[in-house]
């Protein structure tokens, strides 16, 4: 399976959840390329079987946690991806609020089946990872 994961990481923390994700692909036998979401040309879209989108995520702690900025308006941006496996991780301070759920209908509303979730405190960022990958190449 070609498995895409692209990510929007400010200090490196979801691109350390990010490469944690692809190192387990990568060790599972599926080809994988990790980049910045502002790198993703249409092209690695299309050649993937499975997706998944990381982003760090901004509000006010207790109210409008969202996932961050670039992340929403990339995933609005998205084409069509029916057919396609996906998955949706973030990185967070205090707590993720519903960012993983906006990221997910995101998805959704493209086409994509939603089969992999994980939040990760900043202070343990690779937790979860594993097991995100297993779930979306469907081990
Ligand atoms: C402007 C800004 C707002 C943030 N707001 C929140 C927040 O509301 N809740 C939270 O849990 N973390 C918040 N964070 C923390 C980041 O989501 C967290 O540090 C994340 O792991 C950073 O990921 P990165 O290293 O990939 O950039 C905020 C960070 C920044 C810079």
């Amino acid at each position: 399976m070609k498995v895409l994961i692209a990510y929007e990481s400010k200090s490196g923390k979801t691109k350390q959840q990010a490469l944690a994700i692809a190192a387990a692909c990568t060790e599972a036998g599926h080809e994988t390329m990790t980049k910045p979401i502002s790198e993703v040309i249409p092209l690695d879209l299309e050649g993937a079987d499975a997706l998944a989108v990381g982003s760090w995520v901004e509000g006010f702690i207790l109210f409008g946690v969202k996932p961050a900025r670039p992340a929403r308006r990339w995933l609005s941006g998205l084409p069509s991806l029916q057919g396609k496996r996906a998955g949706v991780f973030c990185t967070y301070a205090v707590n993720p609020a519903a960012s993983l759920d906006v990221m997910r209908r995101a998805l959704e509303a493209k086409g994509a089946e939603v089969v992999a979730e994980n939040s990760a405190n900043r202070r343990n960022p690779e937790s979860g990872a594993s097991e995100f990958a297993r779930r979306l190449v469907g081990a």
